[in-house]
């Protein structure tokens, strides 16, 4: 069983049918919140807080969130702030900061001490460990020994990925639970491609599903997961078009300008989506072909690298990073909504 799939089955498992065959009334999103940060912890670290083998000594996941989340919320503040981010600072936030660096800390040290015997050749860049196995510090520790490097890089991944995929989910149910007929539709279609057996979900099929995926996608088109995107000039320059009354004339960007781009205005324009932008109608992604003005996971270099579903789940040697973090998001988002959706007695509505 791989990482998505092992995480998705602990949530489903907590949501227990009572004698009557029903699930509970339940809140998903902080459920949705707590899988993805075990999810990524331990893809990051290799830490799962459930494992029995886990040290005693090894700190608290649950501990961790609850500074992550909190530090998040000044980072975000900050960052809205730009250049002026400085204003904004707290005792409370050096704290949610240093009880996070301490998590990060504990496993990048274990790791590093471990490799301190590692002989040079070793250091050279391998090839990936299997998918299963994959844990994203191991990885990074043969490419840098600076604890700081690695505490960055594998922050900045979760910062990234964590709150994305927890959020889409818990959109795609709200969507779901106010729209019956297409709730009713996806299980039905997705009851006919894999069954109601959560082994027989094959992420080959999972692909092919495409009305799961106009679901995503509208899901993404609406809520715009991540509303804006940023942009610095780094020389003059000239757009051709968003400048003049009607924002048809170019327009200069002189260097230094910060440019902020509303994923989420683009995605309310009735001439890119047609009529009704603001409901939910995942039919609308029927035979389209996008381009730029749909960028839930950005656009040029620096897009999102956790944006792709899965290729091939059952591939065995992952040879870049990159391909293998493309796999991360989709189909996390998939498995969980086939698996959650497939349930014979799930009502989304009371
Ligand atoms: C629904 C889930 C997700 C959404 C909507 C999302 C969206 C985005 C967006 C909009 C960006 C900025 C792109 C740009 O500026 O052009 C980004 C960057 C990034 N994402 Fe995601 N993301 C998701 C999941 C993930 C996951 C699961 C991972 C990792 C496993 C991840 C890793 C990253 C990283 C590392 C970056 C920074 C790339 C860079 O700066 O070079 N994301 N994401």
């Amino acid at each position: 069983m791989n990482l998505e799939e092992r995480h998705v089955n602990a949530l489903s498992d907590v949501l227990k049918t009572g004698i009557d065959g029903w699930t509970d009334i339940v809140d998903l999103q902080p459920m949705f919140f707590k899988m993805t940060l075990e999810l990524m912890t331990e893809f990051l670290y290799g830490h799962s807080p459930s494992q029995m083998s886990r040290k005693p000594d090894a700190p608290s996941t649950q501990e961790f969130g609850h500074h992550f989340d909190a530090g998040k919320a000044w980072v975000n503040l900050r960052m809205a702030l730009g250049r002026w981010h400085w204003l904004v600072h707290s005792p409370a936030f050096s704290l949610h900061c240093k009880k996070v660096h301490q998590y990060v800390d504990y496993f990048v040290k274990a790791k590093l001490q471990q490799g301190s015997e590692v002989t040079e050749t070793k250091l050279a860049p391998t090839k990936f460990a299997t998918r299963e196995k994959f844990v994203l510090l191991d990885e990074l520790a043969k490419q840098t020994r600076n604890p700081l490097e690695i505490r960055g890089e594998t922050l900045g991944v979760l910062g990234a990925g964590r709150d994305t995929t927890a959020s889409l989910l818990t959109w795609i149910f709200y969507f779901l639970s106010r729209s019956p007929r297409t709730f009713g539709k996806l299980r039905g279609t997705i009851l006919e491609i894999f069954g109601t057996e959560a082994s027989s979900i094959d992420f080959l099929k999972l692909r092919s599903c495409q009305y799961l995926q106009h679901c995503i996608n509208e899901t993404l088109r609406m809520t715009a997961v991540v509303p804006i995107l940023e942009r610095e000039s780094l020389e003059d320059t000239i757009l051709p078009r968003g400048g003049g009354p009607d924002g048809t004339k170019p327009v200069f960007i002189p260097k230094g300008q910060r440019v902020l781009i509303s994923t989420y205005a683009l995605a309310q324009r009735s001439d890119i989506w047609g009529d009704h932008p603001e409901d939910f109608i995942p039919q609308r992604w029927e035979h389209r072909k996008v381009g730029l003005e749909f960028i839930p996971f950005g656009g040029g270099p620096r897009k999102c690298i956790g944006r792709k579903p899965a290729l091939s789940p059952f591939q065995n040697h992952i040879d870049t990073d990159t391909r293998f973090l493309e796999q991360f998001a989709l189909t996390e988002v998939s498995v969980c909504l086939s698996q959650i959706s497939s349930r014979p007695m799930l009502s989304l509505t009371e």
